[in-house]
């Protein structure tokens, strides 16, 4: 599956630094927060015990605007990255994301421009976001089965809804569609057959990612993964699997065809199988802080030098600094280190 071609016209790539961490991994991914906000609150993510109806998210003042974060992906677009995805939060809640669709799809460098929604508000925006050039989207589900999903969302939306989402999405060519399903023991295991059944064949591509133990907040603990190769082996039991190549260097789901023709699914195992050692991705938070490591305690502040006057030139060799003296690997270390007591959370880097 090669990554969607933009149909604006060719335009001149710039020639790109190819700039490497520490241990040797170029910087090919910005994935972009655009709000730390959420219409839902599922529990390994935003538990409502910590982040109640009236919790103090970011202000609008806090959070770069559409033209800051255009800055910043120019940047690190001339560093050498080639794919952009817009998260949150949940990216819909913002205001108006097309308007920042349109201005990061016209950079020269962008192949692949994807969007992380929860799906609630898509089945509306769909249409709009794929006219100002957005290329597919992924979408979070973790059961169809209202009473579970409410038990991973936190007791708000609305698993058909999200359905109609994902439809919606399809209808407009905003493909391929991908879900991702997180999997907690106990809680939604036994639906992963439901979900594997209604979305076989459609050109949807599940992913089921295992429960991690991003931020502090979440509760987490080993017992609730379910590791992949128990879903692997309970789903190819019933319908038979074969490996598929990687699409691309360090991709993050092992990825698996239904034998029959029914498409392909996707297994994320960041706890039992990780994958730092091809991890090229950075994350830029709501606020404008660049974060190296989905588990890294600090980020960078990137908007306080761009308000304060920095030059593009600056922004870019600050940007080039810090993937320079990068050396994350956190889900390779889990098992050997102490828990830091400081992570960032989820909803802070949209996953
Ligand atoms: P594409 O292959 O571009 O479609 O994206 P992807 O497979 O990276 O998928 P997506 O961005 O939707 O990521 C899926 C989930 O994988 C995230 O929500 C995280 O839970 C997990 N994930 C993604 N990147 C990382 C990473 O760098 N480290 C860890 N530990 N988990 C990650
Ligand atoms: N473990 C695994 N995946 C998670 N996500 C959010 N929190 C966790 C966690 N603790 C996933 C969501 C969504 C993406 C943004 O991150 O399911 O697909
Ligand atoms: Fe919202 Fe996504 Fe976090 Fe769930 S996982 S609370 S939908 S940001
Ligand atoms: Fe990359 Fe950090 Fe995830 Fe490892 S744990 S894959 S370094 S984001």
């Amino acid at each position: 599956m090669n990554p969607p071609i933009t149909s604006a016209a060719p335009q001149a790539v710039p020639e790109t630094s190819a700039v490497a961490d520490q241990l040797g991994r170029p910087l090919r991914d910005l994935r972009i927060s655009v709000i730390d906000r959420c219409n839902l609150r599922c529990p390994y993510c935003m538990p409502e015990e910590h982040y109640p109806e009236h919790y103090e998210f970011f202000s609008r003042d806090e959070r770069l605007s559409y033209a800051e974060i255009e800055r910043v992906a120019r940047s690190f677009v001339g560093l050498g990255v080639t794919k952009l995805r817009i998260t949150g939060g949940e990216p819909l809640l913002r205001k108006d994301l097309s308007a920042l669709v349109r201005l990061l799809r016209v950079i020269p460098g962008v192949e692949d421009l994807a969007l992380t929604t929860n799906g609630i508000l898509l089945a509306r925006q769909a249409e709009a976001l794929a006219d100002a050039g957005l290329h597919r989207v992924t979408v979070s589900l973790d059961s169809l089965d209202p009473q579970v999903f409410a038990a991973m969302s936190g007791g708000r939306g609305d698993p058909a809804v999200v359905v109609d989402g994902i439809e919606a999405a399809l209808k407009n060519g905003l493909t391929p569609v991908k879900i991702n399903t997180v999997v907690k023991r106990g809680v939604n295991d036994a639906c992963v057959a439901d979900l594997v059944e209604r979305f076989r064949g459609t050109g949807v591509i599940l992913r089921f990612i295992e429960f991690m133990d991003v931020g502090t907040r979440n509760h987490w603990s080993r017992e609730q993964v379910v590791p992949s190769a128990e879903l692997l082996e309970r789903i190819g039991s019933r319908w038979p699997l074969t490996p598929m190549e990687e699409s691309y260097r360090g991709e993050v789901a092992t990825r698996y065809r239904f034998d029959d023709g029914g498409g392909e699914i996707g297994f994320i195992s960041s706890v039992t199988d990780p994958f730092c050692g091809d991890c090229t991705r950075a994350r830029l938070s709501a606020n404008g802080e660049l974060y190296t490591c989905l588990f890294a305690g600090k980020g960078a502040d990137l908007r306080g030098m761009m308000r304060e006057g920095a030059s593009d030139g600056e922004l870019e060799a600050r940007i080039e600094e810090l993937w320079g003296r990068r050396s994350n690997r956190y889900s390779e270390q889990r098992a050997g280190i102490e828990h830091p007591l400081r992570k960032v959370e989820m909803y802070q880097v949209g996953g």
